[in-house]
């Protein structure tokens, strides 16, 4: 077995009164693409924000190659959790890739602009290096005749694609993609969902928060259904989806498949 490259022990967050994450126990190896089902509002987003502190959580902690994420750790026996610095928490999140349900392109920068920008920023790369590698990412994802185009002169399918090169650009050991396909008409769905399987066949090691049941059942490694802020349960996509233990993992299922 590979080596766990991201570890949630007794996450917990609260929104006001709403307790939406109840103790979220979950290991990520290095290589694993763990998909992640469940109903609107169990939680799912919320987590994943949790993986790159987009989102202070309230008890728990989340490891990545053992490093404590947002927090660090002070106090006799290390229990008192302070916020990490603005720069180290950047400096965590440069190797967490994050793909969402919209692009958040900029929309006045062309495709391979739009993936050299954090490289550049963020990296320090030249401006030519960068260049070079956006455009090789781009052909990866199937669009090296559309480096130059806008995002408006892009269908979301491909404006996808480019964010997923984005991503990709700043060289992350771990993407999380939130939905990643459920903003796009169904025509386009399946064009992102193949770049998605690609990078998986890669080796990238990868969370998803998925409603493409087909996609959860063909390339993930385990599949891990949440409801009501708690992992009901985890299992390999053939157990999960023909055999699951659990009535409410059950009940979901009926009403996707
Ligand atoms: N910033 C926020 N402030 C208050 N409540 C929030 C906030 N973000 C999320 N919530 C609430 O937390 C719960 C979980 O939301 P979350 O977006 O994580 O669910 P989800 O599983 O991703 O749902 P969906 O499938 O619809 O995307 C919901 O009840 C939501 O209303
Ligand atoms: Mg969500």
């Amino acid at each position: 077995m590979n080596e766990v490259i991201l570890r949630a022990r007794g996450v917990r967050k609260r929104f006001g009164d709403t307790e939406v994450l109840k103790g979220i126990d979950l290991d990520v190896r290095s290589g694993e693409v763990l998909c992640v089902i469940g109903p609107s509002g169990s939680g799912k987003s919320t987590l994943l924000r949790c993986f790159n502190h987009l989102e202070q959580i309230d008890a728990g902690r989340v490891w990545m190659d053992g490093e404590l994420i947002g927090y660090e750790q002070h106090g006799p026996s290390g229990r008192v959790l302070r916020e990490r610095r603005p720069r180290d928490i950047r400096r965590q999140r440069e190797r967490i890739g994050m793909v969402f349900q919209r692009f958040h392109l900029f929309p006045h920068r062309t495709a391979v602009q739009n993936v050299m920008e954090g490289p550049v920023a963020v990296k320090g790369l030249s401006r030519a290096q960068a260049e070079k590698q956006a455009r090789k990412l781009l052909d990866h994802v199937g669009l090296a005749d559309r480096a130059d185009h806008y995002p408006g002169q892009l269908s979301g399918g491909q404006q996808q694609r480019v964010a997923i090169a984005r991503a990709l650009a700043m060289e992350p050991a771990l993407m999380l993609f939130d939905e990643p396909t459920s903003a796009l008409d169904p025509e386009l769905v399946g064009e992102v969902l193949g770049v998605m399987r690609d990078l998986a066949g890669s080796g990238m090691t990868m969370v998803v928060v998925t409603h493409e049941m087909g996609f959860a059942r063909e390339v993930a490694d385990r599949v891990l259904f949440m409801d009501q802020g708690a992992v009901v349960e985890a299992g390999s996509p053939e157990l999960l989806f023909t055999d699951p233990r659990h009535e409410r993992t059950r009940a979901f299922l009926s009403t996707v498949l």
